[in-house]
């Protein structure tokens, strides 16, 4: 591998472009490959192991296209995965995501900030560690939201099911107010209009992708391959499903704005 070779991005499915977007804005003349796993998303509800084979999959089809780095843009993924990946190839720079709780809980000190992410992100000990870092400086509450990945999957950006579909999870707060509100799962971040307005636009919203675009551009300069080419960078889209309709809604995600 070398600095002119492209970076794999990977995700369940469509997700992982809210990542793509930030990581492009910081890296434009990268070459990318984004690869969105539909065909078996959604990863949220599986078991840990299929979560780490599914992944692993993906990762060694980007190798097989001589990627110089992999960003797991999927928090479920990499909190399933990342170590086990970065243990079967230590030398390639390998970049996972987690709920941006750290910023969330100094944005809102003492307040409450809930945290939304895939059932499988919540109940992995990566989530359990970050938890417990930052649990004395702010009320964290955790909520699952199975079912939600499927409407970005579908490029149901904003309908009334959908936010039937949010109120009524909402609900579980019981009337109680939040100060932030962490969108730990990368597809989530393509509805934030309307959690924002379930929320009356009163609350802050955080999720990881600036951060995580950050600490890619960190490893690849550290490793001397941050690519200096003078144009502008490519994405090359692979899609799990047979159906040719997820190149396009690819596209339309990374061009929409949220
Ligand atoms: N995009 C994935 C994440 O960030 C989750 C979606 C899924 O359940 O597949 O956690």
């Amino acid at each position: 591998m070398t600095a002119d070779s492209p970076i794999g991005i990977m995700d369940s499915g469509m997700g992982g472009i809210s990542v793509l977007r930030e990581i492009t804005a910081l890296l434009p003349n990268e070459n990318f490959i984004f690869y969105g796993d539909s065909k078996n998303a959604p990863y949220g509800s599986r078991t840990t192991e299929e979560i780490y084979h599914l992944t692993s999959r993906v990762v060694d089809e980007l190798l097989d296209r001589g990627v110089k780095a992999v960003v797991i843009a999927c928090n479920t993924a990499s909190s399933a995965a990342g170590k086990r990946l970065r243990e079967k190839y230590p030398s390639l720079p390998i970049i996972a995501i987690e709920p941006a709780l750290k910023p969330a809980v100094i944005g809102c000190p003492n307040g409450r900030v809930l945290v939304l992410a895939t059932e499988a992100t919540l109940r992995e000990t990566k989530f359990a560690n970050l938890m417990d870092a930052w649990k004395d400086r702010a009320e964290i509450i955790k909520m699952p939201l199975p079912g939600l990945p499927e409407f970005v999957e579908r490029g149901e950006l904003d309908s009334p099911a959908l936010r039937d579909f949010l109120s009524s999870h909402f609900k579980a707060l019981g009337g109680k107010t939040v100060d932030g509100v962490v969108l730990g799962c990368t597809h989530y971040p393509f509805v934030k209009k309307v959690i924002s307005e379930l929320f009356d636009n009163k609350v802050k919203i955080y999720d990881g992708a600036a951060g995580t675009a950050r600490q890619l551009r960190r490893r690849l300069y550290s490793r001397n391959l941050l690519n200096n080419a003078a144009q502008k960078g490519t994405i090359t889209w692979i899609n799990s499903s047979e159906d040719p309709a997820m190149i396009e809604l690819s596209k339309k995600l990374y061009m929409i704005e949220i």
